[in-house]
């Protein structure tokens, strides 16, 4: 058995895959608009495992694979034996040999590692501890549909050094753009766990003033991500001055971007005004989940198309 194609971590594509991701995606969105049926993965079955809960990642992949004419299963940690001690590998076995393609949302990236590795199917990271490479896909493809190519562009990425922050770290090194972050002390990105090659493509500011400063994009997200939540009340605390506000957008460059995975907490990583002001694409943001993962599973099922 060759071992399947993964999506694990963004690094895992070229520069030049995803530009071949992104014209599919724009040719995907552009028939679904036209209610034109494409029916490419027809018998063809997703099973997606959620470990956290979601609505963006299971309603993007439901409803892509649907609309590729395929159907997808889900399953959770709570219904299925994988919360009652099943070994991962056991299971990646068992649900490789019922499916087309896995999507797995969980907590270590080990995790999915091991699953994959004893997987005959493609894995798709729908989001773990250290990564969420789909949504970055995503949000990578709203700023070139919006401002064109971000290479050599300015990304300030304010608040926690998440899995959607390692994430942009390792796109900035696969699109060749920079990435200023800034993070409240003793909560700065680790390279090592963020998967970085070098440290070229990012620095770190203390002041979320100046990491702003001619950004092309600014975005954060919560600042208590999904598993973190007995820290919830020091981390309140600790990013009191690291919330995205107006003045922040206006130390931006005019035509930046302001960019959110959701769900957001308005009053606290963003004000009101910026999550829903002009310079917000963060509806575009979400929509293009559905767009990109099409690409992907076409991508990961069928290879090139065209
Ligand atoms: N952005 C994102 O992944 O949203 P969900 O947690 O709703 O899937
Ligand atoms: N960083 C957040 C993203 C949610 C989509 C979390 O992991 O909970």
């Amino acid at each position: 058995m060759t071992s399947p194609r993964h999506y694990l971590q963004f690094k895992d594509f070229s520069a030049e895959e995803y530009a071949y991701l992104f014209d599919r995606t724009r040719w995907l969105k552009a028939r679904f608009k036209a209610y034109e049926r494409y029916w490419p993965l027809q018998d063809r079955t997703l099973v997606m495992i959620f470990e956290k809960a979601s609505t963006r990642t299971r309603l993007s992949f439901e409803a892509g694979m649907q609309q590729l004419g395929g159907s997808a299963i889900y399953l959770n940690t709570r219904d299925s034996q994988l919360g009652r001690g099943e070994p991962v590998e056991d299971a990646a076995q068992v649900i490789s040999r019922m499916s087309d393609v896995v999507m797995i949302r969980t907590y270590e990236q080990a995790i999915i590692e091991r699953f994959a590795a004893c997987s005959r199917v493609p894995v798709i990271n729908g989001l773990t501890n250290e990564y969420h490479p789909c949504q970055i896909l995503a949000d990578i493809y709203t700023y070139i549909e919006h401002r064109g190519p971000i290479q050599g562009k300015t990304v300030a990425w304010i608040g926690d050094s998440n899995n959607v922050c390692n994430t942009w770290l390792q796109a900035a090194e696969v699109f060749d753009f920079n990435v200023h972050v800034s993070t409240p002390p003793g909560y700065e990105v680790e390279p090592e766990r963020a998967g970085l090659y070098g440290t070229d493509h990012f620095e770190q500011f203390s002041d979320p003033m100046m990491a702003v400063r001619d950004a092309d994009i600014v975005t954060t997200d919560v600042w208590t991500s999904m598993g973190f939540e007995a820290e919830n009340e020091a981390r309140l605390r600790a990013f009191a001055d690291w919330q995205v506000d107006a003045e922040m957008m206006r130390a931006a460059k005019p035509e930046a971007l302001f960019l959110h995975c959701l769900p957001a907490h308005r009053g606290e990583e963003v004000t009101a005004e910026v999550i829903d002001g002009p310079q917000s694409a963060v509806w575009d943001e979400a929509e293009n989940r559905l767009h990109t993962q099409k690409a992907l599973l076409e991508f990961l099922l069928l290879g090139r198309v065209n």
